[in-house]
């Protein structure tokens, strides 16, 4: 039967013997894939391990700064920052499709990631994260007809964008890819993964990019942000964060009009978006407590600066989607 403990000893055995004494290169977003994989190579292999973290400037609230203090400061894991919120936020100006921003998004992360390769490396493996239901649609990877390995083309973390130039071939190292999403957590759990990433809520590759319709601008993300991290902030106070699949503000293009003190005001709305779901594929909107919903319109529209306004998200997938760009 399996276990955790036989999968981790066996994995650990299998990364040293397949890399030897070679440099691999792990480009960490902080879900739990990624996360869970650093923690097995750098058992497995230690400073042989170098990861990779991209800031785009996408991420929630102090996450980033969350994530070096885990994985840098707690565990010592080598963890490269890397800082490009300039370079994406430059390159999405003007920009307001969807698609559009989710293709540059993952166009400049390949960018980015090619030049700190080239800086940090040379490296001989990257390790990614795919796991078997990755394997099973597999249309991802190459099999490298000489050597019978498995090269890669495409980065999984940013799955739905772009992909590797073809001069950037390293070999693969996929510890997970006979995992089921529930097993990685378990796995994760076993060497150490701290409980808040091992049971974080999904979060899109391209970030709040595609949660600020319309054009990302470093004011609008500083609103997101903030509101963002409110609402979040209530459900923990409430003990309802494991009751949500995601739980997540959107902030909208438009402006209306609403009254503070004595004065009018024409600000931003931010739509809340509270979902239960079993894998994401279909999802309902979420039944919280009034007082839950009404603490986080009073304490959004108070404490963020351009919102006067809070909309509750009563649609579920299908037909709406989860996200909504
Ligand atoms: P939708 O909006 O399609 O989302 O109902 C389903 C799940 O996928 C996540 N999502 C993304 N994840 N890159 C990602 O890595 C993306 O571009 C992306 N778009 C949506 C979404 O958060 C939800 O969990």
């Amino acid at each position: 039967t399996w276990t955790t403990e036989a999968f981790v000893e066996e994995s650990i055995r299998e990364i040293r013997a397949k890399v030897g004494d070679k440099r691999v290169l792990l480009a960490l977003s902080g879900g739990v894939d990624s996360s869970t994989l650093a923690f097995l190579l750098h058992e497995a292999i230690g400073d042989q391990l170098t990861c990779m973290f991209i800031d785009q400037g996408f991420m929630r609230k102090g996450e980033p700064e969350r994530l070096m203090e885990i994985f840098d400061q707690q565990f010592h894991i080598n963890v490269e920052y890397v800082n490009a919120r300039d370079r994406f936020l430059a390159k999405l100006e003007g920009v307001t499709d969807p698609e559009e921003k989710r293709r540059i998004i993952g166009h400049e992360f390949i960018q980015v990631f090619e030049e700190e390769s080239n800086r940090l490396g040379p490296f001989d493996y990257l390790a990614q994260g795919t796991l078997y239901p990755d394997v099973i649609e597999s249309a991802d990877t190459n099999v490298d007809p000489k050597t019978g390995e498995r090269v890669a083309v495409k980065i999984k973390s940013h799955h739905n964008v772009g992909g590797l130039p073809k001069n950037l071939r390293f070999k693969l190292v996929e510890p997970l890819r006979k995992l089921f999403k529930d097993e990685v957590r378990k796995v994760g759990r076993s060497i150490g993964l701290p409980e808040e990433i091992v049971s974080r809520h999904p979060f899109p590759g391209p970030g709040l990019a595609i949660r600020i319709l319309g054009e990302v601008t470093a004011e609008k993300l500083n609103i997101l942000r903030d509101a963002d991290f409110i609402v979040r902030d209530e459900i923990k106070k409430w003990g309802m964060y494991h009751d949500f699949w995601q739980a997540f503000a959107v902030l909208l293009p438009v402006r209306s009009v609403g009254v503070m003190g004595d004065k009018r005001t024409y600000a931003f709305p931010v739509v809340l978006r509270l979902i239960t779901s079993e894998d994401g594929m279909t999802a309902d909107w979420a039944r919280p407590p009034y007082d839950l919903l009404e603490q986080m319109s009073t304490r959004i529209v108070n404490e963020v600066k351009g919102v006067n306004r809070v909309v509750y998200d009563i649609t579920s997938k299908p037909p709406g989607t989860i996200e909504w760009e």
